[in-house]
């Protein structure tokens, strides 16, 4: 199975993409995991993204599909993969396409988690990573055990530097600039699930869980709605 999860900033796709990996045996491919990895490993494409990411903008296509692609080539994609914020844009969607049809593949869903601003800005403002495993957590929704420590292997956890409040505005005006009009690309292939995020992840996961276990989607004029 190979599933795109689109959304804006804080809707909790990476929070639904760890959940569904281990669910479904699949592998997780964050753009944004990989970008920080090589900010954090002083690669020279780190350097290079670095200022981008911190303010909020799209880092340049070139950059991510060259990350993107290395990933797709390894192995461990074999048994499908879950793409956790790629596409962000319609180009980069464009180049996905090309991509899959050039080695016969298909994304099978394209799974857009709808969250509300203010449901948002709780979410971004007190999300907590850990350093060294990048765990996320939360300080009221999602507390690790013991404050400050990462609950998996113990290491302290930080705040990420684009999820202070003016980053997470700027975040949210390019969401809408660039990322929102890949909901209209996807429900043209009819492969877009919208969901409902508002709720606690593991009532969206449920959702998601029965939408993909069961295949219970009602078809739309060019579309696939979750069922009620
Ligand atoms: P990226 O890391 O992809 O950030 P994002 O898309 O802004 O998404 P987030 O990780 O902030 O949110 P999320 O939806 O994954 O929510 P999460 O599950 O973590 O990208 C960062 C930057 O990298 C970009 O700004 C850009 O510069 C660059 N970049 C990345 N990809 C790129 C691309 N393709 N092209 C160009 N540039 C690119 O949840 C957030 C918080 O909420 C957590 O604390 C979590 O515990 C909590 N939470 C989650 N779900 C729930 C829930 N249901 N109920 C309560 N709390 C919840």
């Amino acid at each position: 199975m190979r599933i795109i999860l689109l959304g804006p900033p804080g809707a909790g796709k990476g929070t639904q993409a760890k959940l569904l990996k281990d669910n479904f045996k699949l592998s997780h491919i964050s753009t944004g995991d990989l970008l920080r990895k090589a900010v954090a490993d002083n690669m020279t494409i780190g350097k290079t993204v670095k200022g981008y990411m911190d303010k909020g903008d799209l880092v340049p296509d070139s950059l991510v599909v060259e990350l993107l692609k290395e990933k797709l080539a390894s192995k461990d994609t074999n048994g499908g993969f879950i793409l956790d914020g790629f596409p962000r844009n319609v180009s980069q969607a464009e180049i996905l396409d090309k991509a899959f049809k050039e080695k016969n593949l298909n994304i099978d869903y394209v799974i857009y988690l709808k969250a509300d601003e203010p449901v948002i800005i709780q979410r971004l403002s007190g999300r907590r990573v850990c350093s060294k495993c990048q765990a996320n957590f939360h300080v009221t929704n999602m507390p690790p055990k013991k404050k400050g420590i990462c609950d998996n292997c113990g290491s302290s956890l930080y705040q990420r530097t684009d999820d202070q409040e003016e980053a997470i505005r700027n975040r949210l005006k390019v969401y809408l600039k660039e990322t929102a009009s890949l909901i209209g690309y996807y429900l043209n292939q009819k492969k877009l699930v919208e969901m409902d995020a508002n709720f606690e992840a593991p009532v969206v996961f449920d959702k998601l869980k029965n939408v993909l276990s069961n295949s219970t989607k009602i078809s739309l004029p060019g579309a696939f709605k979750e069922r009620a």
